[in-house]
Protein backbone atom coordinates (compact mmCIF):
# COMPACT_ATOMS: atom_id res chain seq x y z
CA UNK A 1 0.00 0.00 0.00
CA UNK A 2 1.10 3.64 -1.22
CA UNK A 3 -0.63 5.68 1.75
CA UNK A 4 -0.54 8.55 -0.31
CA UNK A 5 -2.24 10.52 -2.67
CA UNK A 6 -2.26 9.48 -6.56
CA UNK A 7 -3.43 11.22 -9.32
CA UNK A 8 -3.99 9.29 -12.08
CA UNK A 9 -4.00 10.79 -15.74
CA UNK A 10 -6.07 9.59 -18.37
CA UNK A 11 -3.92 10.74 -21.13
CA UNK A 12 -6.93 8.82 -23.22
CA UNK A 13 -9.15 11.31 -21.69
CA UNK A 14 -7.08 14.36 -23.10
CA UNK A 15 -6.89 12.66 -26.78
CA UNK A 16 -10.72 12.68 -26.43
CA UNK A 17 -11.41 16.57 -24.95
CA UNK A 18 -9.16 17.77 -27.74
CA UNK A 19 -11.09 15.73 -30.98
CA UNK A 20 -14.47 17.36 -28.52
CA UNK A 21 -12.58 20.58 -29.10
CA UNK A 22 -11.81 19.92 -33.09
CA UNK A 23 -15.61 19.09 -33.67
CA UNK A 24 -16.44 21.65 -32.15
CA UNK A 25 -14.29 24.38 -34.15
CA UNK A 26 -13.29 22.80 -36.80
CA UNK A 27 -11.89 25.59 -39.16
CA UNK A 28 -9.92 26.65 -36.35
CA UNK A 29 -6.25 25.70 -35.44
CA UNK A 30 -5.78 25.15 -31.90
CA UNK A 31 -2.91 25.92 -29.28
CA UNK A 32 -3.39 23.17 -27.03
CA UNK A 33 -3.15 25.57 -23.29
CA UNK A 34 -0.70 24.02 -21.25
CA UNK A 35 0.22 26.29 -18.52
CA UNK A 36 0.86 25.81 -14.68
CA UNK A 37 2.63 22.03 -15.26
CA UNK A 38 -1.10 21.19 -17.85
CA UNK A 39 -3.24 22.30 -15.00
CA UNK A 40 -1.84 19.76 -12.48
CA UNK A 41 -1.62 16.91 -15.38
CA UNK A 42 1.95 17.29 -16.26
CA UNK A 43 3.11 19.28 -18.93
CA UNK A 44 5.39 16.93 -20.39
CA UNK A 45 3.16 13.70 -20.42
CA UNK A 46 0.43 15.97 -21.53
CA UNK A 47 2.09 17.88 -24.41
CA UNK A 48 2.84 13.96 -25.63
CA UNK A 49 -0.30 12.86 -26.00
CA UNK A 50 -1.90 16.43 -27.21
CA UNK A 51 0.63 15.58 -30.36
CA UNK A 52 -2.16 16.47 -32.51
CA UNK A 53 -2.77 19.86 -31.64
CA UNK A 54 -0.98 22.61 -33.72
CA UNK A 55 1.13 24.47 -30.90
CA UNK A 56 0.97 24.46 -27.22
CA UNK A 57 0.40 27.94 -25.25
CA UNK A 58 1.86 28.72 -22.04
CA UNK A 59 1.63 31.52 -19.48
CA UNK A 60 5.51 32.04 -19.04
CA UNK A 61 8.68 32.19 -21.05
CA UNK A 62 10.27 29.56 -18.42
CA UNK A 63 7.48 27.23 -19.35
CA UNK A 64 8.41 27.30 -22.87
CA UNK A 65 11.83 26.64 -22.12
CA UNK A 66 10.88 23.81 -20.09
CA UNK A 67 9.22 22.41 -22.96
CA UNK A 68 11.98 22.82 -25.61
CA UNK A 69 14.57 21.12 -23.10
CA UNK A 70 11.97 18.23 -22.96
CA UNK A 71 12.18 17.89 -27.12
CA UNK A 72 8.87 19.65 -27.64
CA UNK A 73 9.29 20.99 -31.24
CA UNK A 74 5.79 21.82 -32.00
CA UNK A 75 4.92 26.00 -32.55
CA UNK A 76 4.45 27.12 -28.78
CA UNK A 77 3.24 30.82 -27.84
CA UNK A 78 3.80 32.84 -24.76
CA UNK A 79 0.77 34.25 -23.54
CA UNK A 80 2.00 36.53 -21.31
CA UNK A 81 4.98 37.22 -23.72
CA UNK A 82 8.73 38.26 -22.59
CA UNK A 83 9.16 40.72 -19.24
CA UNK A 84 12.60 41.25 -19.72
CA UNK A 85 15.75 41.33 -21.92
CA UNK A 86 16.99 38.59 -20.38
CA UNK A 87 13.78 36.43 -21.37
CA UNK A 88 13.39 37.64 -24.87
CA UNK A 89 17.71 36.76 -25.21
CA UNK A 90 16.61 33.13 -23.27
CA UNK A 91 14.03 32.71 -26.37
CA UNK A 92 15.78 34.53 -29.25
CA UNK A 93 16.98 30.74 -30.81
CA UNK A 94 13.70 28.71 -29.23
CA UNK A 95 11.37 29.75 -32.06
CA UNK A 96 8.87 30.88 -29.39
CA UNK A 97 6.21 33.17 -30.26
CA UNK A 98 5.27 35.92 -28.22
CA UNK A 99 2.23 37.50 -26.84
CA UNK A 100 2.72 41.52 -27.19
CA UNK A 101 0.16 43.39 -24.57
CA UNK A 102 1.81 46.85 -24.46
CA UNK A 103 3.75 48.64 -26.37
CA UNK A 104 6.96 48.76 -23.86
CA UNK A 105 7.13 44.83 -25.03
CA UNK A 106 7.08 45.67 -28.35
CA UNK A 107 10.02 48.39 -28.19
CA UNK A 108 12.00 45.67 -25.74
CA UNK A 109 11.85 43.45 -29.13
CA UNK A 110 12.31 46.22 -31.45
CA UNK A 111 15.48 46.83 -30.04
CA UNK A 112 16.93 43.66 -29.08
CA UNK A 113 16.36 42.70 -32.93
CA UNK A 114 17.91 45.85 -33.75
CA UNK A 115 21.03 44.89 -31.56
CA UNK A 116 21.22 41.64 -32.23
CA UNK A 117 23.90 41.01 -35.32
CA UNK A 118 21.62 38.48 -37.52
CA UNK A 119 18.49 38.23 -35.85
CA UNK A 120 15.98 35.08 -36.33
CA UNK A 121 12.67 35.77 -37.01
CA UNK A 122 10.15 36.03 -34.43
CA UNK A 123 6.81 35.72 -34.30
CA UNK A 124 4.54 38.29 -32.29
CA UNK A 125 0.56 37.84 -31.58
CA UNK A 126 -0.93 41.33 -30.72
CA UNK A 127 -3.36 40.88 -27.28
CA UNK A 128 -6.29 43.45 -27.16
CA UNK A 129 -8.07 44.24 -24.64
CA UNK A 130 -11.37 44.35 -25.75
CA UNK A 131 -12.66 44.12 -21.64
CA UNK A 132 -11.11 41.44 -19.91
CA UNK A 133 -9.01 44.81 -18.15
CA UNK A 134 -5.98 42.33 -17.45
CA UNK A 135 -3.31 42.40 -20.07
CA UNK A 136 -3.76 43.77 -23.60
CA UNK A 137 -3.52 46.66 -25.65
CA UNK A 138 -6.12 49.58 -26.13
CA UNK A 139 -7.71 49.74 -29.28
CA UNK A 140 -6.05 52.38 -30.48
CA UNK A 141 -2.60 51.71 -29.23
CA UNK A 142 -2.89 48.20 -31.31
CA UNK A 143 -3.63 50.11 -34.65
CA UNK A 144 -0.92 52.55 -33.63
CA UNK A 145 1.81 49.42 -33.38
CA UNK A 146 0.29 47.93 -36.29
CA UNK A 147 0.76 50.99 -38.76
CA UNK A 148 4.38 51.13 -37.24
CA UNK A 149 5.12 47.86 -37.84
CA UNK A 150 4.15 47.67 -41.39
CA UNK A 151 5.46 51.32 -42.50
CA UNK A 152 8.54 50.89 -41.19
CA UNK A 153 11.76 48.86 -41.94
CA UNK A 154 12.19 46.56 -38.65
CA UNK A 155 14.24 43.67 -38.25
CA UNK A 156 13.13 39.86 -39.06
CA UNK A 157 9.64 40.46 -36.64
CA UNK A 158 6.33 39.21 -38.17
CA UNK A 159 3.10 39.85 -36.85
CA UNK A 160 1.23 36.21 -36.54
CA UNK A 161 -2.01 37.41 -35.84
CA UNK A 162 -4.36 39.61 -33.40
CA UNK A 163 -5.69 37.84 -29.90
CA UNK A 164 -8.44 39.02 -26.92
CA UNK A 165 -9.30 36.59 -23.85
CA UNK A 166 -12.81 36.58 -23.15
CA UNK A 167 -13.92 37.50 -19.74
CA UNK A 168 -17.42 36.50 -19.79
CA UNK A 169 -17.42 33.63 -21.90
CA UNK A 170 -18.36 30.97 -18.85
CA UNK A 171 -21.97 32.48 -19.26
CA UNK A 172 -23.45 31.60 -22.69
CA UNK A 173 -26.00 34.45 -21.94
CA UNK A 174 -23.58 37.19 -21.10
CA UNK A 175 -24.36 40.02 -23.85
CA UNK A 176 -20.48 40.79 -23.38
CA UNK A 177 -18.59 38.18 -25.27
CA UNK A 178 -20.45 39.01 -28.26
CA UNK A 179 -19.12 42.53 -28.41
CA UNK A 180 -15.55 41.57 -27.67
CA UNK A 181 -15.34 39.03 -30.39
CA UNK A 182 -17.04 42.25 -32.47
CA UNK A 183 -14.67 44.29 -31.55
CA UNK A 184 -11.41 41.62 -32.12
CA UNK A 185 -12.83 40.47 -35.55
CA UNK A 186 -13.15 43.78 -36.86
CA UNK A 187 -9.82 45.14 -36.24
CA UNK A 188 -8.26 41.81 -37.89
CA UNK A 189 -10.11 42.09 -40.81
CA UNK A 190 -8.89 45.66 -41.29
CA UNK A 191 -5.74 45.01 -40.83
CA UNK A 192 -5.85 41.34 -42.63
CA UNK A 193 -4.68 39.16 -39.74
CA UNK A 194 -5.49 36.14 -38.43
CA UNK A 195 -7.26 36.31 -35.05
CA UNK A 196 -7.63 34.11 -32.01
CA UNK A 197 -10.16 34.37 -29.44
CA UNK A 198 -11.45 31.06 -27.82
CA UNK A 199 -10.59 29.90 -24.65
CA UNK A 200 -12.75 26.56 -23.55
CA UNK A 201 -16.16 28.14 -22.98
CA UNK A 202 -15.72 30.72 -26.27
CA UNK A 203 -15.20 27.65 -28.41
CA UNK A 204 -18.36 25.52 -26.69
CA UNK A 205 -20.84 28.46 -26.18
CA UNK A 206 -19.96 31.07 -28.41
CA UNK A 207 -20.02 30.59 -32.49
CA UNK A 208 -18.21 33.91 -32.57
CA UNK A 209 -15.01 33.08 -31.00
CA UNK A 210 -14.49 30.32 -33.21
CA UNK A 211 -11.74 32.07 -34.84
CA UNK A 212 -8.55 31.23 -36.86
CA UNK A 213 -6.89 30.02 -33.65
CA UNK A 214 -8.40 28.46 -30.58
CA UNK A 215 -6.78 28.14 -27.01
CA UNK A 216 -8.62 25.76 -25.04
CA UNK A 217 -7.05 24.64 -21.90
CA UNK A 218 -9.93 23.09 -18.90
CA UNK A 219 -12.16 21.37 -21.40
CA UNK A 220 -8.64 19.48 -22.71
CA UNK A 221 -8.30 18.19 -19.14
CA UNK A 222 -12.18 17.15 -18.76
CA UNK A 223 -13.72 19.98 -16.92
CA UNK A 224 -16.82 21.82 -17.69
CA UNK A 225 -15.82 25.81 -18.84
CA UNK A 226 -19.40 26.51 -18.76
CA UNK A 227 -21.82 27.72 -15.50
CA UNK A 228 -24.10 25.05 -14.71
CA UNK A 229 -23.38 22.76 -17.01
CA UNK A 230 -21.65 19.44 -16.22
CA UNK A 231 -18.46 18.35 -18.37
CA UNK A 232 -20.21 14.83 -19.38
CA UNK A 233 -23.19 17.03 -20.98
CA UNK A 234 -20.48 18.62 -22.81
CA UNK A 235 -18.93 15.06 -23.81
CA UNK A 236 -15.78 15.71 -22.41
CA UNK A 237 -13.83 12.88 -20.11
CA UNK A 238 -12.42 13.89 -16.60
CA UNK A 239 -8.11 13.53 -16.83
CA UNK A 240 -7.49 13.11 -13.68
CA UNK A 241 -8.74 11.21 -11.10
CA UNK A 242 -7.19 11.98 -7.52
CA UNK A 243 -7.64 8.98 -4.60
CA UNK A 244 -5.76 8.38 -1.53
CA UNK A 245 -6.35 5.24 0.29
CA UNK A 246 -8.30 4.93 4.10
CA UNK A 247 -5.70 4.70 7.00
CA UNK A 248 -7.74 4.39 9.78
CA UNK A 249 -11.20 3.43 10.44
CA UNK A 250 -12.78 4.04 13.69
CA UNK A 251 -15.92 3.62 15.78
CA UNK A 252 -16.42 6.42 17.59
CA UNK A 253 -18.90 7.35 20.08
CA UNK A 254 -22.13 9.57 19.79
CA UNK A 255 -20.66 13.07 21.09
CA UNK A 256 -16.97 12.19 20.06
CA UNK A 257 -15.40 15.42 18.31
CA UNK A 258 -13.45 15.33 14.98
CA UNK A 259 -10.33 17.46 13.77
CA UNK A 260 -8.89 20.62 15.15
CA UNK A 261 -11.41 22.46 16.82
CA UNK A 262 -13.82 19.92 17.14
CA UNK A 263 -15.98 21.75 14.51
CA UNK A 264 -18.25 18.35 13.93
CA UNK A 265 -19.18 16.06 16.65
CA UNK A 266 -20.77 12.57 16.07
CA UNK A 267 -24.06 13.05 16.74
CA UNK A 268 -24.53 9.13 17.16
CA UNK A 269 -22.06 6.03 17.42
CA UNK A 270 -20.71 6.37 13.95
CA UNK A 271 -17.83 4.82 11.97
CA UNK A 272 -15.41 7.19 10.61
CA UNK A 273 -12.36 6.82 7.95
CA UNK A 274 -9.02 8.89 8.24
CA UNK A 275 -8.10 9.20 4.19
CA UNK A 276 -4.50 10.34 3.87
CA UNK A 277 -4.88 13.86 2.01
CA UNK A 278 -4.84 16.96 3.36
CA UNK A 279 -3.71 20.86 2.42
CA UNK A 280 -0.23 19.69 2.28
CA UNK A 281 -1.35 17.93 -0.56
CA UNK A 282 -3.35 20.96 -2.01
CA UNK A 283 -6.52 19.09 -1.30
CA UNK A 284 -8.52 22.68 -0.10
CA UNK A 285 -8.15 23.37 3.74
CA UNK A 286 -11.83 25.34 3.38
CA UNK A 287 -13.23 22.32 2.15
CA UNK A 288 -16.40 22.31 4.54
CA UNK A 289 -18.16 19.24 6.39
CA UNK A 290 -20.33 17.45 3.63
CA UNK A 291 -18.15 17.86 0.69
CA UNK A 292 -18.09 14.53 -0.93
CA UNK A 293 -15.63 11.68 -1.44
CA UNK A 294 -16.41 8.68 -3.28
CA UNK A 295 -15.68 5.00 -1.50
CA UNK A 296 -16.37 2.03 -2.96
CA UNK A 297 -18.73 3.49 -5.66
CA UNK A 298 -20.69 5.38 -2.84
CA UNK A 299 -20.48 9.15 -1.88
CA UNK A 300 -19.63 9.57 1.54
CA UNK A 301 -19.23 12.93 3.21
CA UNK A 302 -16.16 15.10 4.93
CA UNK A 303 -16.33 15.52 8.38
CA UNK A 304 -14.67 18.42 10.36
CA UNK A 305 -11.47 20.76 9.86
CA UNK A 306 -8.92 19.33 6.60
CA UNK A 307 -5.57 18.71 8.61
CA UNK A 308 -1.92 19.20 6.76
CA UNK A 309 -2.02 15.64 5.61
CA UNK A 310 -5.51 13.68 6.28
CA UNK A 311 -9.49 14.04 6.29
CA UNK A 312 -12.17 12.39 8.08
CA UNK A 313 -15.29 10.81 6.29
CA UNK A 314 -18.41 9.50 7.33
CA UNK A 315 -18.44 5.28 6.80
CA UNK A 316 -22.06 5.22 7.90
CA UNK A 317 -23.29 4.38 4.67
CA UNK A 318 -19.86 2.25 3.45
CA UNK A 319 -19.23 -0.46 6.77
CA UNK A 320 -17.57 -2.80 4.66
CA UNK A 321 -14.88 -0.23 4.13
CA UNK A 322 -11.47 -0.94 5.52
CA UNK A 323 -7.81 0.09 5.13
CA UNK A 324 -6.54 0.53 2.07
CA UNK A 325 -9.17 1.02 0.37
CA UNK A 326 -8.59 3.59 -2.36
CA UNK A 327 -10.98 6.93 -1.86
CA UNK A 328 -11.42 9.15 -4.96
CA UNK A 329 -11.36 13.05 -4.10
CA UNK A 330 -12.39 13.91 -7.42
CA UNK A 331 -12.56 12.82 -11.01
CA UNK A 332 -14.20 9.67 -12.16
CA UNK A 333 -17.45 8.90 -10.72
CA UNK A 334 -17.03 12.49 -8.81
CA UNK A 335 -16.70 15.76 -11.37
CA UNK A 336 -14.33 18.29 -9.44
CA UNK A 337 -16.88 20.89 -10.73
CA UNK A 338 -19.01 19.26 -7.75
CA UNK A 339 -16.27 19.11 -4.98
CA UNK A 340 -15.22 22.66 -6.28
CA UNK A 341 -19.18 24.05 -5.83
CA UNK A 342 -19.26 22.64 -2.39
CA UNK A 343 -15.72 24.30 -1.32
CA UNK A 344 -16.79 27.86 -3.21
CA UNK A 345 -14.06 27.46 -5.97
CA UNK A 346 -13.85 26.69 -9.19
CA UNK A 347 -12.12 23.31 -10.92
CA UNK A 348 -8.93 25.11 -12.47
CA UNK A 349 -7.91 26.28 -8.76
CA UNK A 350 -8.41 22.31 -7.26
CA UNK A 351 -6.67 20.75 -10.68
CA UNK A 352 -3.62 23.21 -10.52
CA UNK A 353 -3.02 23.65 -6.79
CA UNK A 354 -1.76 20.01 -6.23
CA UNK A 355 1.43 20.09 -3.93
CA UNK A 356 4.39 18.12 -5.54
CA UNK A 357 3.87 15.34 -2.79
CA UNK A 358 1.14 14.12 -5.00
CA UNK A 359 2.25 11.37 -7.56
CA UNK A 360 1.35 11.81 -10.89
CA UNK A 361 0.78 8.28 -12.29
CA UNK A 362 -0.15 8.82 -16.44
CA UNK A 363 -2.33 6.23 -18.29
CA UNK A 364 -4.95 4.20 -17.72
CA UNK A 365 -3.61 1.74 -15.37
CA UNK A 366 -5.38 1.19 -12.32
CA UNK A 367 -4.14 3.00 -9.18
CA UNK A 368 -2.28 0.68 -7.13
CA UNK A 369 -2.17 0.87 -3.33
C1 LIG B 1 -4.98 34.07 -22.53
C2 LIG B 1 -5.58 32.74 -22.24
N1 LIG B 1 -6.04 32.01 -23.27
C3 LIG B 1 -6.61 30.80 -23.05
C4 LIG B 1 -6.73 30.26 -21.79
C5 LIG B 1 -7.41 28.93 -21.59
O1 LIG B 1 -8.62 29.14 -20.91
P1 LIG B 1 -9.57 27.92 -20.50
O2 LIG B 1 -8.79 27.08 -19.57
O3 LIG B 1 -10.72 28.59 -19.84
O4 LIG B 1 -9.92 27.22 -21.76
C6 LIG B 1 -6.27 31.00 -20.70
C7 LIG B 1 -6.42 30.46 -19.35
O5 LIG B 1 -6.44 31.08 -18.34
C8 LIG B 1 -5.67 32.27 -20.93
O6 LIG B 1 -5.20 33.01 -19.92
Amino acid sequence: MIAGPIAQIDLGALRHNLAVCRAAAPSSRIWAVIKADAYGHGMGQCAAALEAADGFAVARVQEALGLRAMGISKPLLVLEGAASETELSAVLSMQVELTVHSSRQFDLILSQRQAHPQPRLQRIWLKLDTGMGRLGLQQTEAVALIERLRSTQTPPLELAGLMTHLANADDPSHPMTAAQCEQARALAERFKLPLSIGNSAGILAHPAARSDWVRPGIMLYGGSPLLGQTAAALGLRPAMTLTSPLIAVRDLAAGAPIGYGSTYRCPAPMRVGVVAIGYGDGYPRHAPTGTPVLIRGRRAALLGRVSMDMISVDLRQIPQATVGDPVTLWGQGLPVEEVAEQVGTINYELLCRLSSRVRLVHDQQEPRF
